[in-house]
C-alpha cells in the first residue's frame, strides 16, 4: 500500500507571492511545498507537489494516479469553477480527493462560490492560506489510516 498523496495545483498558482496577496498572501508555492513535505514526513506520507497552468495535463496525472497513490489534495485553481474534465477524472480514478483553496471562495465573487471539485472530494477547506495545504495532510492521513 502506497503512502504518496499527490498534491495538485492548478493555473496560475505558479504565482503565489506575487499574485493578489490581499487574497492569497505572500507565501510562494515552493514555501507551500517545503511545510507540506515536512508536515507529511510527520506524519509517515510521502508527497508529490505538482503545479500546471493546463487543463489536459491535470486531468493525465489525476488518471496516472489510480493506484498510485493513497489520496489527492486539489487546488484546481479557477478550473475548480469551469472544469467537468477535472470533475470526470476524479470521479474516475478511486482515489480519495480532498479540495483546498488558500481564500475563502465563499467571501467572494458569486462565480467562485460554486465547486466541480468539491463534487468529487471527501471535503474542503478554504480560507487559511498555504496553512490549509497542511490541515488537508492531517485529513489525508486519517483517509489512508482509515482504508
Ligand atoms: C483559489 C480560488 C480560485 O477561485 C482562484 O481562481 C484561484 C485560487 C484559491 O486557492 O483560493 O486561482 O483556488
Amino acid at each position: 500500500m502506497t503512502n504518496k498523496v499527490l498534491i495538485l495545483n492548478g493555473p496560475n498558482l505558479n504565482l503565489l507571492g506575487i499574485r493578489q496577496p490581499e487574497h492569497y498572501g505572500s507565501e510562494t508555492l515552493a514555501d507551500i511545498e517545503a511545510a507540506c513535505g515536512a508536515r507529511a514526513a510527520g506524519l509517515g506520507l510521502t508527497t508529490d507537489f505538482r503545479q500546471s497552468n493546463t487543463e489536459g495535463e491535470i486531468v493525465d496525472w489525476i488518471q496516472q494516479s489510480r493506484g498510485t497513490c493513497a489520496c489527492i489534495i486539489l487546488n484546481a485553481g479557477a478550473y475548480t469553477h469551469t472544469s467537468v474534465a477535472i470533475l470526470d477524472s476524479l470521479l474516475s480514478c478511486d482515489v480519495p480527493v480532498i479540495e483546498v483553496h488558500l481564500s475563502n471562495i465563499h467571501q467572494r465573487e458569486e462565480f467562485r462560490h460554486s465547486s466541480y471539485v468539491s463534487k468529487a472530494a471527501r471535503g474542503m477547506i478554504c480560507g487559511f492560506g498555504g496553512f490549509g495545504y497542511e490541515m488537508a495532510l492531517e485529513a489525508a492521513s486519517k483517509i489512508i489510516k482509515e482504508t
